[in-house]
């Protein structure tokens, strides 16, 4: 069984890309089946339309929080959605919406959350934030997503270290990176729990969350190459 996922984008869509690029096959767990935005403007429009993927432009502003969760209902709804991942989606998404797929729609946040999370903690300001605070560590973090900014229970995290010199934007692209290869397999190992399928020898799976790898498994899943990203 292919499960249909949604993609909620605001912006350049890169890990809106990696999703489609890792569900293209004919035999994949998942495939893109809708990517909602709420920006007319918005790169992952475009990523989505190459890719002839149905879209759906829900605009937020000046609008009731009712009025967008109906409608944003009603398109996942007509497109059979199942599992929703959200990518660089920078509206709070309404509770109706999260109560209805609790457990199936996932956050990616270019951090270590809790730590520099929250609203307004999105973009270049994650990064300022960690090289402000003097950190030696970043990463990323797959969440479940709940009426709350970052704050739905983490399921999967990866470490990507602050190197001398950093900018913003180099630590921006080297947990970018790290991004597009880790919020694939944890969406891939979610949909597989929910097909009730098995998962791969890294994915643990637990109730009622589970985690790519563990830190006293680094070795096994190749983190070197990993920190060398970038
Ligand atoms: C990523 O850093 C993601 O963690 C955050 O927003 C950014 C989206 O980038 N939530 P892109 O649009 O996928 O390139």
């Amino acid at each position: 069984m292919t499960l249909p996922l949604a993609v909620f984008a605001s912006g350049s869509g890169s890990n809106l890309q990696a999703l489609m690029d890792h569900f293209a096959g004919p035999d994949a767990v998942a495939r893109v089946a809708l990517v909602v935005s709420d920006r007319p403007g918005a790169g992952a429009l475009e990523r989505a339309a190459s890719a002839g993927v149905p879209t759906a432009l829900i605009e937020v502003r000046g609008r009731s929080e009712e009025r967008v969760a109906e409608e944003t209902l009603a398109a996942l709804s007509r497109a059979g959605i199942e599992l929703v991942a959200l990518a660089g989606y920078l509206r709070l998404v309404p509770a109706a919406v999260t109560r209805h797929f609790r457990n199936r729609m996932l956050n990616i946040h270019p951090a270590l959350l809790p730590a520099f999370g929250g609203a307004g903690m999105f973009g270049r300001r994650v990064h300022e934030a960690v090289l402000a605070a003097g950190c030696r560590v970043t990463g990323a973090t797959v969440h479940l997503v709940d009426e709350r900014y970052d704050e739905g229970r983490p399921v999967a995290q990866w470490p990507v270290p602050v190197l001398p010199g950093d900018t913003p934007e180099r630590l921006a692209a080297r947990v970018l990176a790290v991004e597009h290869r880790l919020y694939p397999a944890v969406v891939e190992a979610l949909a597989r729990k929910l097909t009730g399928g098995a998962v791969t020898e890294h994915q643990e799976v637990g109730e009622p969350a589970f985690v790519l790898g563990r830190l006293d498994d680094l070795g096994a899943v190749d983190v070197r190459r990993l920190l060398q990203i970038g």
